[in-house]
């Protein structure tokens, strides 16, 4: 490249493009995952937040292609997952692996944790059976796990082991993707601040890219240079994690940041106005007419009935799905 040439941009490591997921559900359709676009790039990690049932889960299980989106691409690496024969699947699936919310529910109870750590290099033919366990080894000790636990088995760790545990296996393939779906919220707050503090070092030695989903905003704000907000199956909200966290342009984005507790001197208090959580909404009204925020939105007018609003950028990649983004952006959060 010439001096004073614009860089060409980097491909993605992942990508969902036009990406929509239909279930049906006694008789009914939910739409968990409305026309969602949505670009990861390589190191810099991602932040999935928003209420129980806005697809949050199902948006990172088809990422990984756990399953299949009902319209649209998932790529990796440029790559369409999509298109892929079962065999090519594979090959990607090492690139990203999964740390779920609950460590002892993902790991095998009969296998000891020497064995749990080697079991997705013997599935995926890595290596001999001493290599194997040498590697298991080495991840204990990358992830803080002590060798005396080596022939353990996982009822015999505690919560927060055990998900020491789950990353290891997580890095036994060496992945560029790590998605992890609530992984710290079922640990004591003193454990989830060693794990967490376990994934950034390991993000930097090993150059890994993160998608985290948490109902805890701290957490992705420590976490994640960027956020997508999702309500009822759509991205309303999307940018760099301090963007959305000091200007947020979306009157979801500013509820569920006003909530987020803060320590004064008399305690923890909300630093606005509490949100209302809703769960469990139908189908039938996520794909109504305007925009699916207006039932509960404090700024809602005729318009917003009608008129449903787009992803729109703002600036620096800052994109907001409301009719009133940029008077949003300007005011002070109460
Ligand atoms: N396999 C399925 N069959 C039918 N409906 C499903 C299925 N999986 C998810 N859904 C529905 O899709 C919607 C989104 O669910 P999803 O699990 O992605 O939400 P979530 O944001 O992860 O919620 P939570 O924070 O509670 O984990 C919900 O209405 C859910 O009931
Ligand atoms: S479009 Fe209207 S109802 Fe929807 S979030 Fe913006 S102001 Fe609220
Ligand atoms: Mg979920």
């Amino acid at each position: 490249m010439t001096d004073g040439a614009p860089r060409a941009n980097p491909v993605p490591l992942a990508e969902l493009k036009r990406m929509t997921k239909r279930f049906r559900s006694s008789g009914q359709e939910v739409v968990a995952c409305r026309d969602i676009n949505l670009q990861i790039t390589k190191g810099e990690s991602l932040g999935i937040v928003g209420e129980s049932g806005s697809g949050k889960s199902t948006l990172i299980r088809i990422l990984q292609l756990l399953i299949p989106p009902t319209e649209g691409q998932v790529y990796f690496e440029g790559t369409d997952l999509t298109r892929l024969s079962a065999r090519r699947l594979r090959t990607f699936r090492k690139k990203i692996q999964f740390v779920a919310q609950d460590p002892y529910g993902s790991l095998f109870p009969n296998l000891t944790i020497g064995q749990n750590i080697a079991e997705p290099l013997e599935i995926h033919g890595v290596g001999d059976r001493r290599s194997r366990r040498e590697l298991a080894a080495e991840l204990m000790e990358t992830v803080g796990l002590s060798l005396y636990n080596f022939h353990s088995f996982p009822h015999e760790l505690s919560g927060g082991q055990q998900q020491r545990v789950a990353i290891a296996r997580a890095l036994a393939l060496y992945p560029q993707m790590i998605v992890l779906d609530e992984a710290v919220s079922s640990l004591d707050v003193s454990i989830q601040a060693q794990i967490l503090n376990l994934l950034q070092g390991l993000k930097e030695e090993r150059e890994l890219t993160y998608v985290f989903v948490s109902h805890n905003l701290a957490v992705i704000r420590l976490m994640c240079e960027q956020t997508a907000v999702m309500y009822l199956g759509r991205i309303v909200e999307q940018g760099e994690t301090e963007r959305l966290f000091t200007a947020p342009s979306h009157p979801y984005t500013r509820a569920l940041i006003s909530a987020i507790p803060a320590f004064t001197e008399d305690g923890v208090t909300p630093l606005g106005k509490s949100v209302q959580f809703v769960t469990g909404v139908s189908g039938s009204k996520q794909g109504g007419q305007g925009c699916a925020y207006h039932p509960r939105c404090p700024f809602a007018t005729s318009r917003c009935r009608e008129e449903t609003p787009e992803l729109r950028t703002l600036e620096s990649a800052h994109q907001v799905a409301c009719h009133y983004a940029e008077t949003m952006a300007d005011s002070v959060l109460q």
